[in-house]
């Protein structure tokens, strides 16, 4: 790419030309979230991507995500700045392998957390994302048997938040594994009027300790309503862009990860790139698709999730 190019003005043109919309994650980089025509966490991404009626859309996030907007409107060509943003938590949950899991417990219902692959979400009867996953588990009858896949921190943490024995599928994100508890303590203790805020895909004995729990969405509207003026945050730190957007003046530390080397950053959200956003927008490449049975099955559960959630 010319170097002297503004990529800004570019991709905004580009964008009115083909009649496209970019729906970003918060955790990409700062550059994409201020081009974004809508930036959220999973749920209000897939509600957008399910009511546009932009022939187009670019995804600046993971494959999961533009997969989930591929099913909600398979008319649409969905676009991935970067194909290899893939998702630790999704891999970590292959489908051939949870198939046979899931025939271990035939009376049980199975949710699975949006992070997964579409082949997942077409084995599953509901998908949940963290906004929701609570609530989905409530409104099904007390004495139903649940399995929940992959992210068994968040499975933990319904389980506690619902009172209900859910079986879990042993998956994780690796980003949300690293923070040290030890760490968080002694930060804490330099910053007694921090709020400790983390996201329910940490592990039990970091949400332990946080004074609010909460998906993407949940932590940046925490930081605007708290009269706190310093939060540390652990999640990743692509989400700190808004909430510094949001509370001009308020400071926010990213919690520390147990291991000096580790940073809060994914290495799948961070493979976008506002040069890869406009080469994909110019060049509509590379193209997210799947397949027109899975699409048929993994609909439905998406589907069900969204009406719980209307
Ligand atoms: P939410 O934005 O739904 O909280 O999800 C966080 C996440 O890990 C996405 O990859
Ligand atoms: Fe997956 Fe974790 Fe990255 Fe989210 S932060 S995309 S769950 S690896």
């Amino acid at each position: 790419i010319d170097p002297t190019l503004d990529l800004f003005a570019e991709i905004e043109r580009l964008k009115k030309e083909k009649n496209a919309i970019i729906l970003a994650h918060y955790y990409q980089e700062p550059d994409i979230q201020d081009i974004a025509d809508y930036i959220g966490d999973s749920l209000g991404l897939s509600q957008e991507a399910a009511k546009t009626d932009a022939s187009l859309i670019v995804f600046a996030g993971v494959h999961f995500m533009a997969e989930t907007a591929k099913i909600l409107s398979p008319g649409k060509k969905v676009l991935l700045p970067d194909v290899k943003a893939g998702c630790s938590l999704a891999d970590s949950c292959p489908p051939h392998l949870f198939r046979k899991f899931k025939e271990k417990y035939p009376d049980h219902l199975v949710i699975t957390y949006v992070n997964c692959t579409a082949e997942l979400k077409a084995l599953s009867d509901i998908v949940c994302t963290s906004t929701n996953a609570v609530q989905i588990v409530e409104s099904l009858p007390a004495d139903q048997k649940i399995i929940f896949g992959p992210d068994k921190n968040l499975g933990a943490y319904v389980a506690k938040k619902t009172g209900r024995d859910l079986v879990l599928w042993n998956g994780a994100c690796m980003v949300h594994e690293i923070f040290s508890q030890e760490k968080i303590t002694r930060l804490r203790e330099r910053h007694p009027a921090a709020k400790f805020i983390a996201h329910p895909e940490c592990e039990e004995v970091v949400l332990q300790m946080a004074d609010y729990v909460g998906s993407t969405t949940g932590l940046l509207k925490y930081t605007i309503n708290s009269e706190a003026e310093e939060f540390i945050v652990a999640t990743e730190s692509g989400i700190i862009h808004q909430m510094e957007k949001a509370n001009p003046g308020k400071t926010f530390i990213p919690a520390p990860p147990n291991n000096s080397c580790a940073c809060n950053d994914c290495p799948y959200m961070k493979r976008n790139t506002l040069e890869k956003l406009y080469l994909c927008l110019k060049n509509e490449y590379p193209e997210v698709t799947v397949p027109e049975h899975i699409i048929e099955r993994a609909r439905v559960p998406i589907e069900r999730m969204l009406d719980i959630s209307a």
